[in-house]
């Protein structure tokens, strides 16, 4: 029987690329985004991609009476939550409201799934809550850290708020899943990575400077204690992050309490290496300068997957080049998002 699962904040970044991957998988998708941070476009894009038009309901998942009533519409079998604030710099200009709007959704997505007896959920959840502790590769059986802003503290004290909820009820499956770096798009070209105004983060900033939209790229800091003094990250293509939602949601149906996973490839790639692979894949020069360091920055951060391939059965099979190059696609073919279009 068709499962349905509604993936909340369904028409952002990583949403869309994993409603896409559901609805190849035969899952029948609900789509809940307050549209805030991603374009209503975008369901016609997953549309022109799949063939399916998934289910949209334009709401706010802190609104208990909207999410009650998508909840009495659609018999939910299980829930991914991707809905909340992700700017890691506004987090600290706007504590309360990330706090309000992350851990409110969180909160009120728990009590409607209560309400309507829907025991399963998978949380996107992020490596920024390892903290600074600084020993790589993070593995699952580290403990979380003490986060820098309060973004990140979002991510930690919704998995704090998950892991307790499935403590008081032994029927609830949590899957608590960290994604590293994810960049990349779908290799259609028809959906992909859309941030409003400047970019803060590195890959969208690099594909606007090779679209013409951008002047140069600031690379922050060049002395760290990394092989070319740039940073290191655990870059994963979008697509590889959206198959491992898929097998969350399987391994999570139908069993009991909580479960963590790292969704990352376990090869870190600096700065500079992703700068001249995506101009070497793209056939574009990218300008960029040496500027300071940038507040936060960990020198190095990547996964160990190996729970995630034992447990799921799933790897990230796509390589840096794959991720410049669907990356430059999608830029090329929306040069200034979902909204330049027509
Ligand atoms: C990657 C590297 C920068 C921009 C953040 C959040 C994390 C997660 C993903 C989001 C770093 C460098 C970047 C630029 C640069 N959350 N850089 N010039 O910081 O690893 O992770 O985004 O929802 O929680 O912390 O990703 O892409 O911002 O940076 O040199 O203009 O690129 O210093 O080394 P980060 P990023």
């Amino acid at each position: 029987m068709t499962k349905t699962i509604l993936l909340t904040g369904g028409t952002g970044f990583i949403g869309s690329h994993t409603a896409v991957e559901m609805i190849q998988e035969g899952y029948r998708i609900v789509l809940a985004d307050d549209l805030s941070n991603s374009s209503r476009k975008v369901v016609d894009r997953i549309e022109e991609i799949t063939g399916t038009r998934p289910a949209f309901y334009p709401i706010d998942v802190a609104d208990r009476e909207a999410l009650r009533d998508l909840f009495s519409r659609e018999r939910l079998d299980g829930v991914i939550h991707f809905a909340g604030f992700k700017a890691v710099g506004e987090s600290t200009e706007k504590p309360l409201d990330y706090y309000e709007n992350n851990l409110g959704a969180t909160m009120n997505l728990l009590r409607v799934m209560e309400e309507f007896g829907v025991k399963t959920i998978v949380f996107s959840s992020s490596a920024t809550v390892y903290g600074q502790g600084g020993l790589m590769p993070c593995t699952e059986t580290m403990p979380r850290g003490v986060c820098v802003n309060p973004y990140g503290w979002t991510k930690s004290m919704s998995e704090q708020i998950l892991t307790d909820a499935s403590a008081a009820d032994p029927d609830l499956s949590v899957v608590l899943l960290r994604y590293f770096n994810p960049i990349g798009a779908h290799p259609s070209g028809l959906i992909g990575e859309d941030p409003q105004g400047i970019p803060n983060n590195l890959m969208p900033f690099v594909a606007q400077v090779a679209v013409g939209r951008r002047e140069e790229l600031t690379i922050f800091g060049n002395d760290y204690d990394t092989p070319d003094g740039t940073c290191r990250r655990d870059y994963i293509h979008v697509c590889d992050l959206a198959e491992g939602h898929v097998k969350a949601i399987a391994f999570g149906e139908g069993r009991k309490g909580v479960e963590v996973f790292n969704l990352g490839t376990g090869t870190p790639y600096s700065v500079l290496e992703v700068v001249e692979t995506f101009a070497r894949v793209s056939g574009v020069s990218v300008p960029w300068r040496f500027g300071p360091r940038r507040a936060g920055d960990l020198p190095d951060l990547w996964a160990d997957p190996a729970k995630a391939t034992e447990v799921l059965g799933w790897k990230a099979g796509r390589t840096l080049e794959d991720m410049c190059r669907d990356a430059w696609n999608w830029q090329r073919n929306n040069p200034r998002g979902y909204e330049g279009e027509e």
